[in-house]
């Protein structure tokens, strides 16, 4: 049989809280694309957690739906197609790799850029996975292309 994740379960649910998938679904496919509010959002299901984020990359736009998901220096992280930037699934923080300038060595290391990708509550009730968005007055990079005008253009899927 399957094994129960039993993660995050149960949970009362917020009042702005929007179903967006059953659990059983998210479990097989292991992301989704889909719109809370008119935000376009991404959701992951990895390692039995669920992460929410801004679908579109802070950088310039590229589908963080496409990224592939890696562990970058003990942090899970997707990696934006377009240009590869690295996204903490569990708070938005970017990453990038540099060389400290006081290190003698000049070793490479990975510096965080802060949160930069907005992310999202979610919740899992009744075999039912929810979001409720971020509150919007703390801005974000990524807000830029979180609105109907980037809604319309293509993203590949
Ligand atoms: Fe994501 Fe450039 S658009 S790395």
């Amino acid at each position: 049989g399957q094994q129960q994740s039993g993660v995050a379960e149960p949970e009362e649910i917020d009042e702005g809280a929007v179903l967006v998938a059953q659990v059983e679904d998210l479990k097989t496919t292991k992301r989704l694309r889909t719109t809370v509010n008119d935000r376009e959002i991404v959701i992951f299901h990895h390692l039995g957690k669920y992460h929410a984020l801004d679908l579109r990359c802070y950088h310039a736009g590229g589908p963080l739906h496409l990224g592939e998901i890696e562990d970058i220096d003990g942090r899970t992280c997707v990696i934006c197609p377009w240009h590869k930037y690295k996204i903490v699934l569990e708070n938005g923080e970017g990453l990038y790799q540099g060389v400290d300038p006081r290190d003698p060595k000049k070793s490479k290391k990975w510096f965080s850029k802060g949160v930069k990708q907005r992310t999202h509550k979610v919740s899992v009730k009744n075999g039912g996975v929810y979001v409720t968005l971020s509150d919007p007055s703390n801005m974000c990079d990524s807000d830029f292309y979180a609105n109907e005008k980037f809604n319309d253009q293509p993203c590949p899927d």
